[in-house]
């Protein structure tokens, strides 16, 4: 269940930084993840370390950007009949939510995050079967919980997450494809099989260094999504400020109006996440016209489907695919973003001051 890495691997390979190298090995990243674990044909998911793990509720615990893959992981268990929520790791004890018979999954890249472990303590204690979903062999969450899936993204040395989120978004489709007890599941499966030429084709895009030098300099940064792109939002703020030290925030798409678009303004640009040309998409498209409204910069991360490009003033483009691989994809651009912002910037991008990689304080 788990994959070698040489350890050549772990320098910069000619990348100026290693969150720049980290964000273009995601195609291979993500191919290690689905190896073996996929039947195409058949349409069949199996996750051979799980067995035949059946809950009929979940609780997701994390940080950072591995709780917004929870946020993510609790909607698609949601969409397949299985009751999921995702709590922030260090208010998880606080909140106290009822066990009943949840799983308790903890999603932790290192799985060394002392809020993540102390959470998953609290589960245990209280009678919970745990699961750790990491990307680090032997790592204490894989070691202290009952069950363990591995995202197999390889070492990440970068403080920003990038291939690791990437990793665990794939992780967590391929595990609710196997709960969702579905016969036949081709079609997602092959959506999962094309992410990572998809994700090559973004990588090999440079709009996203053209809006970073172009909005660089701006007040403040905001990333707006609904359903699956709220995560995406959330992740592409969170990623932007760590690295950049900028404002940015991310709200979904519906709450703008609601408090932050007093922020809005000529000189705040907003990524909006906008793909298909459903009931959501329709809806974040009238929030665009809000704050174009208010003549803020809109650059529109879209697939095409839809007729947002009419309203944004610059388009990250992603391949037309299924909603749930949008949103990693969608993940892509936002992080090239962040990434060619912070280095217009001259940040130091790969140890960004007062964080660390692994947070094992509470
Ligand atoms: C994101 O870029 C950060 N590195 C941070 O938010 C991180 O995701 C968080 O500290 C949780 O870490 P973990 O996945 O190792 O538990």
């Amino acid at each position: 269940s788990t994959v070698e890495w040489d350890p050549e691997e772990t320098g910069k390979s000619g990348y100026d930084h290693y969150m720049l190298k980290e964000i273009h090995e995601q195609p291979r990243a993500l191919r290690q993840c689905l190896q073996s674990r996929v039947d195409e044909l058949g349409g069949q998911v199996t996750l051979e370390e799980l067995g035949d793990i059946n809950p009929s509720s979940v609780q997701f615990v994390a940080c950072g950007t591995s709780y917004h893959a929870a946020l993510y992981g609790a909607q698609l268990l949601q969409s397949v009949g299985i009751p999921a929520q995702a709590f922030i790791a260090s208010e998880y004890a606080t909140s106290v939510p009822p066990i009943g018979d949840n799983l308790v999954i903890g999603v932790t890249q290192s799985g060394e995050t002392a809020d993540t472990l102390s959470a998953l303590r609290e589960a245990r204690r209280r009678g919970a079967r745990t699961l750790a979903v990491t990307n680090v062999v032997g790592s204490t969450a894989a070691r202290e919980c009952d069950d363990v899936l591995y995202i197999r993204a390889g070492p990440e040395i970068g403080v920003a997450a990038t291939k690791t989120f990437a990793s665990q978004l794939v992780t967590l489709s391929l595990l609710t494809l196997q709960l969702d007890g579905e016969e036949d599941n081709r079609e997602a499966i092959a959506g999962l099989r094309d992410l990572p030429s998809n994700v090559q084709a973004i990588l090999d895009d440079t709009k996203a260094k053209e809006i970073a030098e172009e909005y660089h300099d701006s007040d403040a940064y905001f990333f707006i999504g609904r359903g699956l792109h709220y995560p995406v939002a959330l992740e592409g703020a969170l990623k932007f400020k760590e690295i950049s030290y900028e404002h940015a925030e991310g709200f979904p798409a519906g709450e703008l109006k609601h408090g932050p678009l007093a922020l809005v303004t000529d000189n705040t640009p907003v990524f909006a996440v906008v793909t298909g040309d459903g009931e959501q998409a329709r809806k974040t498209i009238g929030n665009v016209k809000e704050v174009e409204a208010r003549d803020a910069p809109v650059i529109a991360v879209t697939d095409g489907v839809s007729d947002v490009e009419r309203y944004a003033d610059h388009v990250l483009r992603i391949p037309e695919c299924t909603p749930r691989t949008a949103a990693v994809l969608a993940n892509v651009q936002l992080q090239l973003v962040s990434y060619h912002a912070a280095a217009q910037l001259g940040r130091p991008i790969d140890k960004p001051r007062n964080l660390a990689k692994s947070v094992t304080v509470e």
